[in-house]
């Protein structure tokens, strides 16, 4: 063949292009739920929740919000068609509350009336009665009454205990990590319009469009053909509206069931705060037996999740908090005990990292613990726990291969300047008597794949049209991460084409069934593959097409510039599109993609749940004020692996947002109830979210260069949504370093997550009186 002048289209994969809806976001142009033009005789809904933590209903009283003009129904449990359940994992989850109330906000009723102020002025009319039971409001008392919503699970290989009592030293610790509130600017919302044939459209920003059309099929006694779930995108959704979306929905198709009118519910934000579960929080603590040099023999630990009143998606997020207590480190002997703690709170559910961040917290605390302890160099245990690609094997069994962190250690190091610094602030912090210092470095090693390997699947539809336009669709959702400019970015790159001739199209059920979650960061990774299948698929038949009209083999036809070439002949993309049609070639294909090599087995937890890891490294440096608590980020350097990127643009801008919204986990974001299990913390003004000023003063992030892939993944890229808000972890271990440095050595910092001004003071008059 001869050698092809290197034209490219421009937008294909590598190339860091602006994410589609940029402009639109800015704009205003971007529709959401709530922006879609209203059907005619759409009502409105609004929540009636419990005010009771744990109580049985006795009685609910509608009257007076019934006899307000413009209401039209208050709908119950009663209401419902078909089974009132909708638990993602285990059953036994209702959609409203029926005579059991678990926790402050649950939905008990729903209000339907002509707008929406009047939807809210009715929710507050109906009155309702019950006899209140005891809550269990606190983790620490469900982890000790063994208060759980499912028994334990356990992950092991070897035998910790006589080798943690052999070992010369033994250390004990624990440390509680909060949770977090998704915050996702665009609060839950759906609006369902009822359709011929008693057929269901719901229009829901959701993560899991399959599993709000498998609900709402369910609750309203329909098959899942009669429902339709469609999704543009979403403002944000960070794992909160994978199952928690399916509230909103299947409340809003319920209304819309009873009045057969469409029916829009949107929660506003303290509805939303109050109603939806969150990040779980966990208690960490960890028996460890180490050798002198700081070395990990043997560990026992116990992760407790407070789950909250129900299931939801707790034995996933647990299980991989638990195959992620190990981080970057090789535990020669491991036990990893997974709590599901019951209290009356919220049912925590899925957030960036998916348990993976507090899994990592144990794995960390303990770390900085051991060197503490030990007077030892943090940096230098972290290193010498390291695993040993290719010989170490995880506490589920997998052998960890292509383990990039050591060499990525060094270039980070050195890059970072930290030896320099390390001696500055030692320098600074002895002539320095109120603002103290700390630096840290933290590694991230993330497991790529859904634990549960049945979900690792995609599909893709792809249409070519006569003027060359394409059309795509897969069954990942859009968020604000990107997926979709990626997955075009694929397409264009199969195709030979600029990125503009493809259109990414609103997520349905209609056109991709079956779907998974776009969840576990494998959004790309399994839509894209899916999506390149479909493509090849039509440009394979329009190459035989054109080598049949050409006279050339089709392996000489090539797709390049938009141009096709085959042997002399040069034509538009377009031209042979349409020449396609009227050779009649289908210019349509679906595609599927399954992810290989993984499996686990969930009785023993172990097998290779993840197909690779994709690593991060970040080094921050703080400084704390000792009289007040309050801090600064002054500098964080990241180096991050995202195999060969598929958009540098957009893959630093998640690793940016990831790492900031980390911070604001473990820093600032402060969940509190009270005593009667009230959440006092449901609105911007009580919940504090990171903001530009909480950025890092000099940030600099870097992707790991030089660095694809293994070769069966989209175009050698690596997931990137979620392992970047782990590096946060380096600004928390930097706020102990500077704890410590008021100490003598060997004293551990008693400093929990989040470290709030208030926990840094406390641990400054610790440190102080040690
Ligand atoms: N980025 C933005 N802007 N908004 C989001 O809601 N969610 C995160 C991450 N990045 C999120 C985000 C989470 S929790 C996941 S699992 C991934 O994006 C999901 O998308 P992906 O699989 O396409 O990366
Ligand atoms: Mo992300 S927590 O897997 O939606």
């Amino acid at each position: 063949m001869t050698a092809e002048p290197i034209l490219r289209a421009r937008g294909g994969v590598h190339s860091p292009v602006a994410h589609d809806s940029a402009l639109k976001h800015v704009t205003g142009e971007a529709r959401y739920v709530d922006d879609l033009p209203e059907p005619r005789g759409c009502l409105h809904v609004a929540l009636v929740t419990s005010r009771w933590a744990h109580a049985r209903l006795t009685g609910i009283d509608a009257a007076a919000a019934l006899a307000l003009p413009g209401v039209r129904a208050v709908v119950t449990a009663a209401d419902i068609p078909g089974p009132n359940d909708i638990g993602p994992i285990v059953p036994g989850e209702p959609l409203l509350a029926d005579g059991l109330v678990e926790y402050v906000g649950h939905p008990v009723a729903a209000v339907v009336a002509r707008d929406y102020d009047t939807a809210r002025r009715a929710a507050a009319l109906v009155t309702m009665e019950a006899e209140a039971l005891s809550p269990v409001l606190d983790l620490r008392e469900a982890a000790a009454r063994a208060h759980y919503v499912l028994p334990p699970t356990v992950f092991q290989r070897g035998e910790p205990g006589p080798a943690i009592e052999a070992a010369p030293h033994r250390l004990r610790g624990e440390v509680m990590v909060g949770g977090q509130d998704h915050f996702y600017l665009e609060t839950q919302a759906a609006l369902a319009v009822p359709q011929e044939d008693r057929d269901m459209l719901v229009h829901s920003g959701t993560q899991h469009p399959t599993e709000v059309q498998h609900m709402v099929a369910r609750l309203l006694g329909l098959d899942m053909n009669a429902v339709t779930v469609e999704v543009r995108r979403m403002g944000g959704g960070f794992g909160g509206k994978e199952s928690q979306a399916t509230i909103i929905a299947g409340i809003a198709a319920v209304c819309a069931r009873v009045t057969g009118r469409p029916c829009k519910l949107r929660l506003d934000r303290d509805t939303d705060m109050e109603v939806t579960g969150k990040r779980h929080d966990f208690l960490l603590s960890w028996d460890v037996g180490v050798d002198a040099e700081g070395r990990v023999l043997a560990v026992d630990m116990t992760l407790a999740a407070r789950c909250g009143w129900s299931v939801d998606l707790s034995p996933g997020v647990v299980s991989r908090a638990l195959s992620h207590a190990d981080n970057a480190y090789y535990y020669p002997h491991a036990r990893l005990t997974g709590l599901f703690c019951k209290t009356n709170t919220q049912s925590n559910t899925a957030f960036r990292g998916f348990g993976g961040p507090q899994g990592m917290m144990a794995a960390e605390a303990m770390m900085d613990h051991i060197a503490r302890a030990l007077k030892l160099d943090p940096l230098e245990v972290r290193r010498r726990n390291f695993y040993a690609p290719g010989r170490d094997v995880t506490p589920y069994h997998q052998t960890v291969e292509h383990f990039r962190l050591p060499a990525m250690l060094d270039a980070l190091l050195a890059s970072s300047d930290y030896d320099r610094r390390r001696a500055e602030i030692a320098a600074f912090n002895a002539g320095s008597p109120v603002v103290k210092k700390g630096l840290a470095v933290s590694p991230v090693k993330f497991g790529v794949s859904f634990n549960k390997p049945e979900m690792n699947q995609a599909g893709a539809l792809v249409h070519v049209y006569t003027d060359g336009s394409i059309s795509l669709n897969h069954g990942g959702t859009e968020m604000g991460q990107g997926l979709f400019v990626k997955v075009a970015q694929v397409v264009a790159e199969v195709f030979g084409v600029d990125l503009d001739r493809i259109k990414p199209t609103a997520t349905t059920t209609a056109k991709v069934p079956n779907t998974s979650p776009t969840a576990a960061s494998s959004g790309t990774d399994l839509n894209g593959m899916a999506a390149k299948v479909a493509a090849e698929t039509i440009r394979g038949r329009m190459a035989a097409h054109a080598a049949e009209l050409f006279g050339v083999a089709a392996g000489e036809v090539r797709f390049a510039a938009g141009r096709v070439m085959a042997g002399n002949k040069v034509l538009d993309f377009a031209e042979l599109a349409e020449l396609c049609h009227v050779g009649r070639v289908a210019l349509s294909s679906t595609g599927f993609y399954r992810t290989p090599k993984i499996h686990f087995d969930r009785t023993t937890n172990t097998g290779r749940p993840f197909f690779y890891f994709a690593h991060g490294l970040s080094v921050s440096e703080v400084a704390i004020d000792t009289l007040t608590g309050e801090w600064l980020p002054l500098r964080t350097d990241i180096l991050h692996d995202v195999g060969t990127s598929l958009n540098p643009a957009i893959d630093k801008g998640q690793i940016e947002g990831g790492f900031v919204q980390g911070l604001g986990w473990l820093t600032m974001e402060e969940l509190v109830w009270d005593a009667e299990g009230r959440l006092k913390t449901h609105a911007p003004s009580t919940y504090k979210i990171p903001t530009a000023r909480d950025v890092p003063r000099d940030f600099r992030v870097d992707l790991l260069a030089d660095a694809p892939n293994e070769e069966a993944t989209i175009f050698r890229s690596k997931a990137v949504g979620e392992p970047p808000f782990m590096l946060a972890m380096s600004v928390w271990l930097a706020l102990r370093d500077a704890v410590a440095s008021l100490a003598p050595a060997g004293w551990v910092p008693p400093l929990d997550a989040p470290a709030t001004p208030e926990k840094i003071l406390l641990a400054v008059e610790a440190a102080k009186r040690s």
